[in-house]
C-alpha cells in the first residue's frame, strides 16, 4: 500500500500534463481499499479514482485525494461454451486481451490495444471496432465509498451505453471498483465489419482470420492512427462522437454527401466528430503547446510541456467551430479535473 501526501501524477496521467495530487493512496487488494475508506475525512475531499489515467486531463494540480487500485490477480471459471474470468481492477487491460486471444477465449480481441487498466473498462464502456466492454462484462464487484461495503453488480445494473455507465452518471464517485468478471465464448466469431478491418486483413491474406490474426490487425491499425502517449501526450479520443437526430443527419448528408455515419437505430445516426473536426481545418493543427493529432483528428495532444488549460482552451475552439459549421454540439469524453 501507498499512502502520500504532495504527489506527483504526472506518470499517472498519459497526457503527461505535469500536476501533483495532495494525498495519494494506492491499494493493493480489497482489505486495504476497506481499511483506507475508514481514514478518510473531510478533508480528504474530493476524490479521485484513477486507473491508467489514459482517459484524464487535468487542469491543475489535484486539491483532493487519488485513489488508485493496484488489485491484481486472474482467476479462470471454465464452462463448456464459455469462459468467466474475474480481474483485480489494477490489471492492465490489453495483458487481459493478450490472455484471451492466447487461450482462445473469445469476444475481447477487438478490444485489443486500449490502453489502461480493468476497472475503468467497466466505468467508460471502453469499445473499438464494433465492440464494447458491455459486450463481455458478466459481473463488476465495487466497494462503497461511503459505507465500506461490498457490492456487486450485474451487467443490467450498470446501465451501459456508448461510452455511458452508471459509474459515469449517478453513481460517480460513489464506489470503488475492485473486480471486473468477463464473459468470454470459446467458439470465434469474429467482428470485423467494422471500418477497414475487413480491407486490412484481406490485404495480409487473412480470408479467414483467427483471433491472433484479428489482433495483430487491430493493433497495427490502432498503432498508425493513434500517437504514442510516450512520444506525444494524449488521452486517445477527446471528444464521444455525437449521436444526432435522423431530421439532422439528413439535413447534414444532403450538404456533405462523404460525410461518414454509423446508424444507431430508427431515430438516430452516430456521426465521428473527428470527420467534423477534420472539416473544420484543425487537422494536424496547434494552439500554443496543445495540438490536434495529424493522423485521427479526434484525439488532441500535448506537444511538450503543454497545461490542462491549454488544452482546453483548444477544446473550447474546436467546440465552437463544429457548432458553428454543423450545428452540432461535440462533449469531450475525456474525464476532466
Ligand atoms: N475520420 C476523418 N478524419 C479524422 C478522423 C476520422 O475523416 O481525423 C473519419 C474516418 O475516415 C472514418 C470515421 O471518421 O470514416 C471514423 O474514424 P475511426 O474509425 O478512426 O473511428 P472514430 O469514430 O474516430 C472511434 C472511437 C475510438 C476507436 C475507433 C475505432 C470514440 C470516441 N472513439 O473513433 O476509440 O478506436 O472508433 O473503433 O468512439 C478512444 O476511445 O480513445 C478511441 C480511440
Amino acid at each position: 500500500m501507498k499512502d502520500t501526501n504532495n504527489y506527483d501524477i504526472t506518470s499517472y496521467n498519459t497526457f503527461g500534463i505535469k500536476a501533483f495530487c495532495r494525498r495519494f493512496v494506492e491499494f493493493d487488494s480489497l482489505e486495504e481499499l476497506r481499511l483506507i475508506l475508514t481514514t478518510l475525512t473531510a478533508g480528504d475531499a474530493p476524490l479521485l479514482i484513477l486507473g491508467g489515467g489514459s482517459n484524464l486531463l487535468l487542469t491543475g494540480d489535484y486539491s483532493g485525494t487519488v485513489l488508485h487500485s493496484a488489485i491484481k490477480g486472474i482467476s479462470v471459471d471454465s464452462m463448456q461454451e464459455s469462459v468467466l474470468l474475474r480481474v483485480g481492477s489494477g490489471e492492465t487491460w490489453d495483458d487481459v486481451v493478450r490472455l484471451c486471444v492466447d487461450n482462445g477465449w473469445y469476444g475481447a480481441e477487438n478490444l485489443s490495444f486500449i490502453p489502461g487498466e480493468v476497472g475503468a473498462s467497466a466505468v467508460q464502456n471502453i469499445g473499438a471496432y464494433g465492440v464494447e466492454a458491455k459486450d463481455i462484462i458478466y459481473k463488476v464487484e465495487a466497494v462503497e465509498i461511503g459505507t465500506g461495503q461490498e457490492v456487486s453488480f450485474t451487467n443490467e445494473d450498470c446501465a451501459y451505453s456508448y461510452r455511458q455507465s452508471r459509474f459515469k452518471g449517478e453513481w460517480r464517485d460513489k464506489y470503488v471498483i475492485t473486480y471486473v468478471t468477463y464473459r468470454l465464448k470459446r467458439t470465434f466469431c469474429p467482428q470485423i465489419d467494422y471500418g477497414n478491418i475487413r480491407l486490412e486483413l484481406e490485404k495480409r491474406g487473412f480470408y479467414e482470420p483467427t483471433a491472433a490474426q484479428l489482433r495483430d490487425v487491430i493493433i497495427g491499425i490502432r498503432k498508425e492512427k493513434l500517437p504514442d502517449p510516450d512520444v506525444e501526450g494524449n488521452a486517445g479520443s477527446f471528444f464521444m462522437n455525437p449521436v444526432v437526430p435522423r431530421a439532422k443527419y439528413d439535413e447534414l448528408s444532403g450538404l456533405y454527401p462523404e460525410m461518414p455515419h454509423y446508424r444507431v437505430d430508427a431515430e438516430y445516426e452516430k456521426i465521428p466528430a473527428g470527420w467534423l473536426i477534420e472539416c473544420c481545418g484543425w487537422r494536424g493543427k496547434s494552439l500554443g503547446r496543445a495540438g490536434v493529432h495529424s493522423r485521427q483528428a479526434l484525439v488532441l495532444v500535448n506537444r511538450g510541456g503543454a497545461d490542462g488549460k491549454e488544452i482546453m482552451r483548444l477544446c473550447d475552439m474546436i467546440r465552437n467551430d463544429v457548432r458553428n459549421k454543423f450545428g452540432i454540439e461535440i462533449y469531450p469524453e475525456v474525464n476532466i479535473k
